[in-house]
């Protein structure tokens, strides 16, 4: 592995010591990737089924509760991503280090700034050898966090939706009720909810490009470490 290899705030317990050639490390644990891929599942079910809801289709005189079905896709499948965001911050306090890069990022820290723009660089085309990075790389970083928090919004305004149809007094309107008048009431905080599954779709499309060319162009692997949970360098 090269000198240059870098994981931000690695705390020195994986088996990397200087002059051993290390070609292959445990990043991530099983329930972050579990977590990823119930994620990934999930958002796939809550933008099909959420757009549906939104621009609902044609009712039939043969299936009168198509939309019923559909929501209830959209309920069932936001509850199973809050229960995944829940045990994913867990994770964060008892997992390994890596498992904190998407809640704490340094950004008070010069030198990861100046590595995040290097990744700009990078992803721009402007630089012409990759650096290496046993975790996310900083850009990565950001990205991951911020469809954290996006995530953490749609589950509290989703819920506030949700705590409509369960009525006054329930523990939805209970615990979320208050996003419904901090937005603007019920019909902005749809639009705003609308608008979280757009950013989250175009999320989604920078990052599975991101992973892709990374596994082909950064000489380390990418997509088999969200699923072997190792990364491996290629040289
Ligand atoms: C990232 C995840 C999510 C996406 C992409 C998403 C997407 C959407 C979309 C596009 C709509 C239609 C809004 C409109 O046009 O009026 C919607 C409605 C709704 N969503 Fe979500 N949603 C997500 C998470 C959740 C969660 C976690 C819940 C909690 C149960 C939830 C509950 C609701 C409710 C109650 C409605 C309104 C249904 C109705 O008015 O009939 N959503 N969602
Ligand atoms: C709905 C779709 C997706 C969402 C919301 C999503 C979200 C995320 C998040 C939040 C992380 C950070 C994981 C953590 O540190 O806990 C991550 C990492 C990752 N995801 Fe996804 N992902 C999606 C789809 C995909 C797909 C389809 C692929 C494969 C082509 C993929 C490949 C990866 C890889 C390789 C990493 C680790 C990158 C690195 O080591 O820096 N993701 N993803």
């Amino acid at each position: 592995m090269d000198k240059d290899v870098k994981s931000y705030g690695f705390d020195g317990s994986a088996p990397q010591g200087i002059g051993r050639k290390v070609t292959s490390v445990y990043v991530y644990e099983a329930p972050v990737r579990l977590w990823h891929w119930v994620t990934v599942l999930c958002i796939i079910v809550l933008s099909v089924s959420g757009y549906l809801i939104g621009a609902p289709l044609p009712s039939s005189p043969h299936y009168h509760f198509v939309l019923g079905y559909i929501r209830f896709a959209h309920f069932a499948a936001g509850y199973i991503l809050a229960v995944g965001l829940i045990g994913r911050l867990y994770w964060a306090l008892v997992g390994n280090h890596h498992a904190r890069e998407i809640i704490l990022v340094p950004v008070w820290d010069k030198a990861w700034w100046s590595e995040f723009f290097f990744e700009i660089r990078w992803y721009l085309f402007l630089e012409r050898y990759p650096k290496k990075y046993i975790g996310h790389n900083p850009v990565g970083q950001i990205a991951m966090a911020s469809f954290l928090w996006a995530a953490l919004f749609m589950c509290a305004s989703g819920f506030a939706l949700y705590g409509e149809g369960l009525g006054a007094g329930s523990w939805a309107d209970t615990a979320f009720g208050w996003m419904l008048p901090l937005f603007g009431g019920s019909l902005d905080l749809h639009a705003w909810h609308r608008l979280g599954m757009w950013a989250i779709i175009v999320f989604v499309m920078i990052h599975v490009y991101a992973a892709i060319r990374e596994d082909i162009m950064s000489k380390q692997s990418m997509v088999s470490t969200m699923i072997s949970g190792f990364r491996m360098f290629k040289d």
